[in-house]
């Protein structure tokens, strides 16, 4: 089954072909980085008109390099939620049209479910495994049991992490986007510079939730009070927040494997890519960790297609009537209700 999917949600316009939820015929990212950088930050308004431009020379592109006419493609999936609105309509109604026009089916994507699955597209994972999802706009831990079925175990409470990165960066002046600067303001860093405090929620219903505004605000406000040598530069400040950032996450996921007996572990979003984060990950004895590779790891087609496979074969398509909303609805127990 060949399938375009597209991706809108922030700053990438993306779609890729990808067939049977697993061959990548072709991921076409163009990024609005550059765009964006004197703002430091995803102006909405700019981004919308952005994906306006890009939309049809991405789709175009990517169903050129795939060597398929845009007559196979079997099936049309578009992201329609969680991401910016004027991005989520122009992805899903180009997605729509295409469907129409072609007399093919529709599917909207819950754009975390696919990010969850991009270490799909290059693995052969069993079930259950506990997944941790840590992009710009979201951070949580799942238990799945199948492509479609998961449990939410838990959220961040505030910010996203990916989210903490941006404004750290921002606020600093390390560059954008945010968490590849802190990343390499990190590398010639010492992390042991300050003991940040990082709220580790401890009550029985939220042990796998996680909280990120107290870390910001102690990095950006009170960095004093939390300095442990005289002399500091900023690298020190941005390893020693990384350092504190990702000693929860691995924790809290760590535990929900003890909890659930499972060894198999999978970790995705935009903050997947950081290098880090995954020499901490890969050091753990008796797991086995799947991350997608760095072209997976940001937002991309290929994920969306990638997972639209598995979604159309357990529920069918979505009427054109559907339509995209900012917010992963039913956050508690599954991001599908
Ligand atoms: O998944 P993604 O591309 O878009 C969202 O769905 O949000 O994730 C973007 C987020 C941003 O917050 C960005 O700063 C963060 O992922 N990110 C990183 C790294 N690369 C991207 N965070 C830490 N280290 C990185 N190397
Ligand atoms: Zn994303």
């Amino acid at each position: 089954m060949l399938i375009l999917g597209i991706e809108s949600t922030c700053d990438e316009t993306s779609a890729s072909v990808v067939e049977n939820g697993k061959k990548v015929l072709s991921n076409i990212i163009s990024s609005q980085v550059n765009e964006h950088l004197r703002w430091k930050g995803v102006v909405p308004e700019l981004a919308s008109r952005l994906h306006l431009e890009k939309i049809i020379p991405v789709i175009d592109e990517a169903v050129k390099i795939s060597r398929v006419k845009l007559e196979e493609i079997d099936l049309f999936a578009s992201a329609n939620r969680p991401g910016l609105i004027g991005g989520l309509l122009i992805g899903v109604s180009t997605a729509k049209s295409l469907a129409w026009k072609l007399n093919k089916p529709f599917i909207a994507i819950n754009h975390i479910e696919a990010h969850l699955y991009s270490p799909h597209l290059e693995n052969d994972i069993k079930f259950p495994y506990i997944g941790l999802l840590a992009s710009g706009g979201h951070t949580l831990i799942i238990y799945a049991d199948s492509f479609i079925k998961y449990e939410v175990l838990g959220t961040t409470i505030d910010d996203a992490v990916g989210e903490a990165f941006d404004k750290v960066a921002k606020f600093f002046d390390l560059g954008y986007p945010g968490g590849p600067a802190v990343e390499k303001a990190a590398l010639s860093g010492d992390e042991k510079t300050f003991d940040f405090p990082i709220s580790n929620l401890y009550k029985s219903h939220r042990i796998y939730d996680m909280s990120y505004s107290g870390l910001k605000t102690a990095v950006i406000h009170h960095l004093k009070k939390f300095l442990k040598k005289d002399l500091y530069t900023v690298n020190d400040i941005a390893a020693s927040f990384q350092k504190r950032a990702f000693d929860v996450l691995i924790k809290k996921v760590i535990s929900a494997c003890k909890n659930f007996n499972i060894n198999n572990i999978v970790v995705a979003g935009g903050v997947a890519a950081n290098n880090y984060l995954r020499e901490q990950f890969y050091k753990l004895e008796g797991y086995n960790i799947f991350f997608p590779s760095l072209k997976f790891s940001t937002d991309n087609g290929a994920m969306i297609a990638g997972y639209a496979y598995h979604k159309y074969k357990e529920t069918g398509g979505d009427d054109l009537s559907i339509g995209v909303s900012s917010r992963v609805l039913g956050y508690k127990s599954s991001l599908n209700t």
